[in-house]
C-alpha cells in the first residue's frame, strides 16, 4: 500500500469541529509529512511508520499533543486518535469524516509581467505541467493583488515545485518581485542600517534596534525604520513565516503573502527539516545591449529569492521578450541613432529552405516576434525534462537534487 497523499477529518477544538489536514509524502529513506489545522498551524509529523495497513504517526495539533493511526488498505478508510493528557487520563476517539486523496502532483507558478512577455513564457510552462496531469496554479504577482484572499494557493510547503519569474527592468527584477521576497526592498533595509549607523548607535537586529521602543537598550528606532513584529525577530530571521514576511496561516504582518505554512528558518540555519520543493526561475528581457547575458543578475536574485524561502532551485530559463525601448523596432526598420548620418540597411541571410532572415541591429535576431516559437517550445521542454527526470520515477519518489536544466538563449 502506498500511504502518500492527504488525509482530512474533523477535530474536537474549543471553537467545535474543525478539519485537519495530514500530507504525507514517501522520501527516500519512508514517509514523512506534515498535519495543518485550520487555523493555520503547520506542525511536523513525528514518529511517522507503517504497521500492516496502517499508517501511524505523532503530532502537536493545537495545544495537544496526539498520536494518529490511519488504515487504509486501498478500499476501507478509518482512523482513530489518541489524544494525550498531561494527568494521564489520554482520550481515545475515532477520526470523523475521514478521506483519503493520492498524491496529486502540483506546481505553483509567481510571475510579475508589464507587457505579458513573461507570462507567455509562464503560461507555456503551465501547459507543459498540466500535460502530465499536474495541477498547476499559475499567479501574477501584482500590487493589487487581495493577498488574503489568495493565501491557500500560496504555500510552498503544498507544492513540488515552484518557479518565479520577472522582466528585467535596468537589469533587476520588478519591483513587486523585490517588496514582495527581498527582505528590507527598495533600500530601506539599507537606509534604516545607515540610519542606526550615523546616530552612532551601531547595529544589531534585535528587537530593540529594529523596532525600538520602551526599555529599548538603543532607544526608539530612527524615523521610518520599520516596527520589529511583536516579540521581536522570529528563530529563522526575517522574510520566513512568522518573521516580517508572514505568519503561518493568514498574510503576512504586514499585508503581504506568508510562502510557507511552517515555521522554518533559513536554509542554513539551525533547523534541518523544512521541506524543499524544486524551484525554477525565468525571465524575459530585452537584451538590447549585449543579450543572455544581461538575464544572468535577475536570474541570480530570482533564484536566492526561492532558495531563502527553502527551495531548490533546479531550472534556470531566460529568452529575449520585445522591448518597447530601441531594440524592439519593427521587422523592416531601422532604429534611430543619435548624431548624423543613419545605419545601413540590413544584410539579409538565407535558410536552406529559402526563407529570408534579416539581419539584426541589436545582440539577438528579430527581436521583434519574441518570445517566438521556439522560445515558447523550450519553456514547455525544459518543464517537460525536469519533470519527467525528477518526477516519472520507478516508485512514485521525486529523484534526489543534482542536475539542474538550463535555457537561456
Ligand atoms: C522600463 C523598461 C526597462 C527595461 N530594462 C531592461 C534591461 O535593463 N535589460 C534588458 O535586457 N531588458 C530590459 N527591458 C526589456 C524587458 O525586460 C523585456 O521587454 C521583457 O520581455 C518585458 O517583459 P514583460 O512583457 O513580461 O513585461 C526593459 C523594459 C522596460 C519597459
Amino acid at each position: 500500500m502506498n500511504f502518500a497523499g492527504t488525509y482530512t477529518y474533523l477535530m474536537d477544538t474549543p471553537s467545535g469541529k474543525r478539519e485537519t489536514k495530514v500530507v504525507i509524502r514517501k522520501a527516500a529513506r519512508g514517509y514523512e509529512g506534515e498535519l495543518v489545522s485550520s487555523h493555520g498551524g503547520c506542525e511536523l509529523l513525528e514518529n511517522l511508520h507503517t504497521k500492516g495497513d496502517a499508517i501511524i504517526f505523532e503530532a502537536q495539533a493545537g495545544p495537544a499533543r496526539q498520536e494518529v493511526t490511519i488504515h487504509n488498505d486501498g478500499e476501507n478508510l478509518s482512523g482513530s486518535v489518541l489524544v494525550y493528557q498531561s494527568d494521564g487520563n489520554d482520550k481515545t476517539a475515532e477520526l470523523e469524516e475521514l478521506t483519503y486523496a493520492p498524491t496529486r502532483r502540483r506546481a505553483l507558478i509567481l510571475y510579475a509581467t508589464m507587457t505579458k512577455n513573461t507570462q507567455r513564457v509562464a503560461e507555456a510552462m503551465k501547459e507543459s505541467f498540466e500535460y502530465y496531469n499536474w495541477e498547476c496554479n499559475c499567479i501574477r504577482l501584482k500590487k493589487s493583488n487581495d493577498w488574503a484572499s489568495m493565501q491557500q494557493d500560496l504555500y510552498f510547503d503544498d507544492y513540488d515545485v515552484v518557479a518565479l519569474g520577472s522582466p528585467i527592468v535596468a537589469g533587476y527584477p520588478l519591483t513587486i518581485i523585490n517588496d514582495l521576497f527581498s527582505l528590507g526592498a527598495g533600500g530601506r533595509l539599507e537606509s534604516n542600517v545607515q540610519k542606526m549607523v550615523d546616530a552612532g548607535k551601531g547595529f544589531q537586529m534585535n528587537s530593540d534596534t529594529m523596532g525600538g521602543g520602551p526599555g529599548g537598550v538603543s532607544g526608539p528606532a530612527p524615523e521610518g525604520m520599520p516596527p520589529m513584529p511583536e516579540g521581536g525577530m522570529p528563530e529563522g530571521g526575517p522574510g520566513g513565516p512568522g518573521g516580517p514576511g508572514g505568519d503561518p496561516g493568514a498574510p503576512g504582518a504586514n499585508g503581504k503573502p506568508a510562502w510557507r505554512r511552517r515555521q522554518c528558518s533559513y536554509p542554513g540555519g539551525p533547523v534541518r527539516d523544512n521541506y524543499q520543493p524544486l524551484g525554477i526561475v525565468f525571465t524575459t528581457y530585452g537584451g538590447g545591449f549585449y543579450g543572455s547575458g544581461e538575464s544572468m543578475a535577475t536570474l541570480a536574485a530570482l533564484k536566492l529569492f526561492l532558495e531563502l524561502n527553502n527551495v531548490s532551485v533546479v531550472g534556470t530559463y531566460a529568452c529575449c521578450g520585445k522591448e518597447f525601448g530601441p531594440a524592439g523596432v519593427e521587422e523592416g526598420k531601422k532604429p534611430n541613432v543619435m548624431g548624423p548620418g543613419g545605419v545601413p540597411d540590413p544584410i539579409y541571410y538565407e535558410t536552406k529552405e529559402g526563407t529570408k532572415i534579416q539581419g539584426s541591429y541589436f545582440f539577438h535576431n528579430q527581436m521583434w516576434g519574441h518570445p517566438n516559437d521556439r522560445d515558447i517550445l523550450k519553456a514547455k521542454f525544459l518543464v517537460a525534462d525536469l519533470v519527467e527526470d525528477y518526477f516519472l520515477t520507478y516508485d512514485g519518489q521525486r529523484g534526489f537534487v543534482q542536475s539542474e536544466y538550463i535555457s537561456m538563449s
